[in-house]
């Protein structure tokens, strides 16, 4: 949530208060003033004081998901089952989304949150979120496809993508299996990057984002809360100086 939106919901501040705090530095965020009012904060997960009082409120909430195929990626749709139908009634809270993007296909590490903008800034190009795929395709890969993966494949006839990690671990001419890491996410990147290698991916798993790791434990469809240590991981995303 943004500092000033916390601010408002948990003190009733005006605008013209809101700032007088700033300015007065007294608004302090893990014993460090606030950069700003636009500044990204969770409550739960950092100290925020004002006047030197604590300010509480509960209300982030963030799930990791194992996307099953088959589930589009959205909020509400009339046709398609979401992300969101997947929830228990009782967790499908307001202002709920899914961080980024899973084709209808792909199965996988999702993260959703309530936390405003904190997607965007996941997703930021700044920000090189790392995410791996585990990759099964509908024939042969080798060496060259590794060398042209790490040079940097050219999809949609001249958009050249960021070098990326290609780790074979089976293959034959008839399907090959592998990992893939990027630091970018165009639309259908991986099953674009693969057909440039003259390849069909027929199975796409993504099993991290980030620091971020596909819980062993969830089966496709399944999702928990996030444990206190990757909440922690959350922060780093809260406090640096990216302003949407
Ligand atoms: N690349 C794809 O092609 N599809 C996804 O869902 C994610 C990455």
């Amino acid at each position: 949530m943004r500092l000033d939106k916390f601010l408002i919901k948990t003190l009733q501040l005006t605008k013209q208060q809101r700032k007088r705090l700033l300015a007065d530095h007294q608004i302090l965020i893990d014993g460090h003033q606030a950069l700003s009012l636009r500044q990204n904060i969770d409550s739960e997960l950092q100290k925020i004081t004002v006047r030197g009082q604590q300010i509480i409120s509960p209300t982030e909430k963030y799930y990791m998901m194992y996307k099953p195929e088959g589930v589009i990626c959205a909020v509400k749709d009339d046709q398609k089952q979401t992300v969101i139908d997947l929830l228990r009634a009782e967790d499908q809270i307001e202002g709920l989304y899914p961080i980024g993007r899973l084709d209808r296909y792909t199965s996988g590490l999702l993260l959703l949150t309530n936390n405003g903008p904190l997607g965007y800034r996941l997703l930021h190009p700044d920000h090189h979120v790392e995410k791996q795929y585990r990759v099964k395709v509908n024939g042969d890969i080798n060496e060259e496809t590794v060398a042209l993966f790490a040079r940097g494949v050219i999809i949609d006839q001249d958009t050249l993508c960021k070098p990326a990690k290609l780790i074979i671990l089976r293959h034959s001419p008839t399907e090959s299996e592998a990992l893939v890491t990027l630091s970018e996410g165009k639309y259908h990147q991986v099953k674009k990057m693969f057909l440039s290698a003259g390849v069909k991916v027929i199975e796409l798993v993504r099993l991290t984002f980030g620091e971020f790791s596909l819980d062993q434990m969830l089966k496709p469809g399944e999702y928990r809360e996030l444990n206190q240590a990757e909440r922690q991981l959350i922060k780093q995303y809260l406090s640096d100086d990216i302003y949407i």
